[in-house]
């Protein structure tokens, strides 16, 4: 019998972390679905590069702040793909703001996109995921750091741990590992959109390594989780962040 070729789907992979993770899983021979809200031309480059290594990718676009769109991103990597093996939560926004301050559409975009929307698509992945599955989500270190400003970001990205430690109870008997990445400050559009340059010096300063951290080092983390390395490695928060807490 031929070996199944193993498939992911990998939220907002269009830009950033996301598509760095699809990069590295199809590294690793994994057919990979790229998801993305609303750059095309950016999800496709991304498959295009797959593709140009000899891997195989497929653009994918839904806005996951709309509920029906987990059940559909499934539906359509399934088609193309078959089945899926690995989910990748990835797709995230973060808007700062004093909780004295907060508007109603900063706690609504986070609260779809960072929390409602892993939740639809972890209830997809425990319903459809089979033995030897992976579930990984981005959370952050500002779990942990709690600085003031992050706090509705924050409580999203607990959510996600919160969320992954349960499900790893669930989906353990299934043969189904779930764990999640919680990165420190990585030099994405996300991380860097509307600070200084001074202001992205001095949180250089706050890791011992003294910098950012890249795409790369937070996707080949989600890598080893999701290859088959990982197995007896579940219910985990692996802080990838230099030491910064
Ligand atoms: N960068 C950091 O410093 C940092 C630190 C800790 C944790 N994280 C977490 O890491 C994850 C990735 O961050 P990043 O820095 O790579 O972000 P990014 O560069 O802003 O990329 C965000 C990705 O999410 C997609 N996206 C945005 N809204 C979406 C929606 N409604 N539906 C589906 N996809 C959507 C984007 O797609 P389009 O291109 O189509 O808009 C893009 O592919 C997030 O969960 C974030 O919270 C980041």
């Amino acid at each position: 019998m031929t070996q199944q070729i193993r498939t992911a789907i990998v939220t907002g992979a269009s830009r950033g972390i996301g598509a760095e993770i699809a990069r590295q899983l199809a590294a690793d021979g994994i057919a990979v679905a790229v998801n993305y809200a609303s750059s095309p031309d950016a999800a496709e480059a991304v498959v295009a590069d797959i593709t140009a290594q000899d891997g195989r990718a497929v653009a994918i676009q839904a806005d996951l702040a709309d509920p029906t769109a987990a059940k559909r991103l499934f539906d359509a990597a399934e088609t193309a793909f078959g089945h899926v093996d690995i989910l990748v939560n990835n797709a995230g926004t973060m808007k700062l703001a004093p909780i004295a301050e907060v508007e109603e559409a900063q706690i609504d975009a986070q609260v779809a996109l960072n929390l409602a929307a892993p939740i639809r698509l972890m209830r997809e992945a425990a319903n459809r995921i089979g033995k030897g599955g992976r579930i990984v989500s981005l959370s952050s270190s500002v779990v942990g750091l709690y600085q003031p400003g992050y706090g509705i970001y924050a409580a999203t990205k607990a959510g996600i741990e919160a969320l992954t430690h349960v499900l790893a109870k669930e989906l353990g008997p299934k043969g189904v590992t779930v764990n999640a990445v919680a990165p420190g400050p990585v030099g994405t559009d996300f991380f860097l959109a509307g600070k200084s340059d001074a202001l992205v010096e001095q949180i250089e300063k706050m890791n011992p390594f003294g910098r950012l951290g890249t795409p790369t080092d937070i996707a080949l983390v989600v890598r080893f989780l999701a290859g088959e390395e990982a197995a007896w490695i579940s219910g985990q928060v692996i802080r990838a962040n230099g030491g910064v807490v």
